[in-house]
């Protein structure tokens, strides 16, 4: 793979593939050489530091890199999380062909689809109003309480299909700080309100602390006998669920060859459901169903994920990029950047291979991002003229759902079209004099300011375009980004599955609670922390 590595390098160099502009120039069929397909979905990688050259060594690296058996044994259920010894199946949740998919010789589909029905017919209930609070109101408010992928699922996915959203309102509570529920209790009628309590673990600090404070918001309000009425659970202890008290018909489980970061599709989605019915949710599975077919049958040319995945290991670890700018032209993916942060950096930011060595080069990116058009005003400056080179990811509908502001619309797509198109010609100090001369500014002056002026072009991005932000489209988007993560898991040769680098701070953090409480003193603790505590509590 190394050897690959060494071609990509030498071939990117002697082809001059990152002169993007000058490939442009020489070539008027780029955009149809080096763009795919797959329905609507459409994604061009021209502006991108590619060529055959290059594509053919990114074909080889998926061979010989062993994507294509990696990904059969994650969709047919092999321990490829070794480490926590567990299959990675999200995509049994969303198997809409119900084929078995078999984990320790047992299909799982059974339970899936039990579950998928369970929750179906418990958000109904709570849209129709026939499941009602504890003095006999209906839910107007349903409060999720988890955090990471309980919580960045069903609040993004949530936000992004607000056009189908036709249950009560929907509010997500994260945060161990109390300013999260505060501020949302504030809004609320104890009466009307339904908390779903989400947490794989059911252990989780923030998760748990939270979930505690709503219970004392409906035991103080109606008497701890309607605690039951206003609370449903989501996770895999299903003991530790009864332990808190909550009914065991509103409990939806899950299983631990589901992934946090990847468990919108299972029980986790029940916010979701409610927000925009059962069937819209299956148009949601429907989606992601199709990329995963996609993903397992396209030829790698043809691929979507394959390809999204290769450029990505291309733009890290062969051109030394350090980070990725999701952007996409649709404010209600406002919160599509933070759930692939999770997502992409909670899967690939590991130093360490599956054979527990260095990892050689790079892992994963430093993925970030906001929706444009006000991503321009605000950080763009430094993606056109800083002195990082940071691929930009840009997504956009052909159509918006509000056709009496198609005029809106439009300025949004001539927006998202500028800014590649910008990034990718830039201006030269040449173009920069010319401008500023033909505006009357005299030569002197014009010499002076026209650097300042300068873009250096050859900036890559890549632009997905689709119909419209429909549920089943939300799916097939959200598929496609868990794939690449796989593709770029793969080829860097380390477990995007499991997340030790999360725990060591959780430790710290049990161990430093006392210490704030005043409890125990700072003796033990490093001088900086001391400080900090210090000058926390006194
Ligand atoms: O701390 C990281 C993490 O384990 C994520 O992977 C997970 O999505 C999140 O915490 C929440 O965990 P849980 O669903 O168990 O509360």
């Amino acid at each position: 793979m190394q050897a690959i590595v060494e071609q990509l390098k030498s071939t990117a160099s002697r082809t001059g593939a990152t002169d993007i502009r000058a490939a442009f120039a020489a070539d008027s069929h780029r955009f149809a050489r080096f763009h795919a397909r797959f329905d609507d979905l459409l994604m061009d990688f021209s502006k991108c530091a590619v060529n055959d050259e290059i594509l053919a060594l990114l074909e080889r690296l998926f061979e010989e890199g062993g994507v294509a058996e990696k990904r059969e044994e994650m969709f047919s259920g092999k321990a490829i999380n070794f480490t926590e010894n567990r299959a990675v199946l999200h995509t049994a949740l969303r198997n809409r062909s119900n084929t078995p998919v078999l984990v320790d010789g047992k299909d799982v589909m059974p339970d899936v689809n039990g579950v998928l029905s369970a929750m179906g017919r418990f958000a109904d209930g709570i849209r129709s109003g026939s499941l009602k609070g504890a003095t006999g109101k209906a839910i107007t408010d349903v409060v999720n309480i988890g955090i990471g992928g309980s919580d960045l699922g069903p609040v993004m996915a949530t936000l992004a299909l607000a056009p189908f959203h036709d249950g009560p309102r929907a509010h997500f509570v994260s945060n161990v700080d109390g300013a999260h529920i505060a501020d949302t209790l504030k809004l609320l009628n104890a009466e009307t309100t339904l908390f779903i309590v989400a947490s794989k673990t059911f252990t989780t600090i923030e998760t748990m602390t939270n979930a505690a404070s709503a219970r004392k918001f409906i035991a103080d309000a109606l008497g701890e006998e309607a605690v039951k009425h206003h609370f449903a659970a989501v996770s895999t202890a299903l003991d530790k669920v009864a332990a808190f008290g909550i009914d065991q018909d509103r409990v939806f489980g899950f299983w631990d060859w589901v992934g946090g970061r990847y468990s919108i599709w299972s029980a986790i989605g029940l916010p979701l459901m409610i927000a925009i019915g059962p069937d819209k949710f299956g148009q949601f599975l429907d989606g992601a169903h199709a990329m995963d077919q996609h993903f397992r049958q396209a030829p790698v040319r043809e691929n979507l994920p394959a390809l999204l995945g290769l450029i990505g290991y291309y733009h890290r670890n062969v051109l030394d990029y350090p980070s990725r700018a999701i952007l996409p032209y649709d404010q209600r993916l406002s919160r599509f950047p933070a759930y692939l942060q999770q997502l992409d950096m909670e899967s690939n930011g590991k130093g360490v291979t599956i054979d527990g060595t260095p990892v050689e080069g790079q892992s994963g990116p430093v993925v970030w991002g906001e929706p444009g058009t006000n991503g321009q005003h605000a950080f763009y400056q430094l993606i056109h003229q800083g002195t990082s080179i940071i691929p930009a990811e840009f997504m956009i509908a052909a159509k918006g759902f509000e056709p009496e502001l198609r005029h809106q619309h439009e300025l949004l797509i001539a927006n998202c079209l500028a800014q590649s198109a910008a990034l990718m010609k830039g201006r030269t100090l040449d173009e920069a004099k010319a401008q500023l001369l033909k505006a009357g500014m005299d030569e002197a002056k014009a010499n002076h300011i026209a650097p300042h002026r300068v873009f250096t072009g050859n900036r890559p991005s890549i632009t997905f375009t689709y119909d419209q932000l429909t549920p089943f489209a939300l799916g097939r988007l959200i598929a496609l980004y868990e794939h690449r993560v796989f593709v770029e898991g793969v080829l860097f040769r380390i477990n995007s599955f499991d997340q030790w680098g999360v725990e060591l701070g959780k430790e710290l953090a049990t161990g430093l609670l006392p210490v704030v409480q005043g409890k125990q003193g700072t003796d033990g603790q490093d001088a900086s922390t001391a400080g900090l505590v210090k000058a926390l509590i006194g």
